[in-house]
């Protein structure tokens, strides 16, 4: 796909992985709608992105926001959805591990109401997550969420085929989404990485490649792209 000139509607894309690829798309001539709950945070827009105060759980407004925007060419959706419930299963509070899926709600809601206005040589990208064929201790609900993301758009694809529909399945990412700062935030995603093949946390522009990536190659759908430093096999 020639992204210029292409009309790109980004969950998420204020912050972290779906603020560089609402960069990238821009830099590539589309026109990006970068969607998030509190948008008002990004101070500076790149050419050709407007934002949207939307959250993607809300699934009338979602609906809503659809209906009126219409004709459309790209989606992705990498808006965390809401909190993420962090050690072992056995003591997990569970109200906690089912919020973990605001995530797959998020995102399902989005697939609903956005593909009947996607045109039919656009295409999905949603972010799942390493963890989701390899849980290491304490990812139990995070690896749960993101198996379900990437069994739902295998599933999906040949339903809405011939708009197609990929994944992203980021390692460790240094973003926004880690709230930990100076050395404890060093110290965290050395721990964290620190086996991986590439041992070191990616970046959100590592990541918005992938997706750029399984925008533009229009021979791949229902497929998952790994980028995360060789997680899967550390
Ligand atoms: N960073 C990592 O290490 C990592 C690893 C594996 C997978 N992932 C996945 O990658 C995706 C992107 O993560 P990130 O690191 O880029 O996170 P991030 O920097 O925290 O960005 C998340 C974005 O989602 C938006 N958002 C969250 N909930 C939303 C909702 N309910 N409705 C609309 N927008 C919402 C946030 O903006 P508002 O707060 O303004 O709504 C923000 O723009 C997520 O799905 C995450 O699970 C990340």
């Amino acid at each position: 796909m020639n992204i210029n000139g292409k009309k790109a509607i980004v969950f998420g894309g204020t912050s972290g992985i779906g603020l560089s690829t609402t960069k990238m798309l821009s830099e590539k001539g589309a026109h990006v709608i970068a969607i998030s709950r509190n948008p008002e945070k990004l101070e500076t827009l790149p050419k050709n992105v407007t934002t949207r105060k939307l959250n993607a759980l809300d699934r009338e407004a979602v609906e809503k926001f659809f209906d009126e925007e219409g004709e459309f060419d790209i989606l992705v959706n990498s808006a965390t959805g809401g909190s993420r419930a962090v050690g072992p299963f056995l003591s997990m509070d569970l109200e906690g591990y089912k919020a973990s899926f605001d995530k797959l709600w998020g995102y399902t809601n989005v697939v609903k109401y956005g593909t009947k206005h996607l045109k039919n040589d656009g295409n999905i990208v949603l972010v799942s997550g390493s963890p989701a064929r390899k849980c290491r201790p304490g990812q139990i609900a995070i690896s749960s969420v993101g198996g379900a993301v990437e069994a739902f758009a295998r599933g999906i694809a040949p339903e809405i085929a011939p708009k197609r529909i990929n994944i992203v399945a980021p390692g460790i990412i240094d973003t926004p989404m880690s709230p930990l700062e100076g050395k404890a935030r060093e110290d965290y995603y050395n721990n964290t990485t620190g086996n991986n093949l590439i041992p070191r946390a990616g970046t959100s522009d590592e990541v918005a490649k992938g997706i750029i990536f399984a925008i533009e190659n229009e021979f791949i759908t229902g497929t998952t792209i790994d980028i995360d430093g060789g997680w899967l096999l550390s």
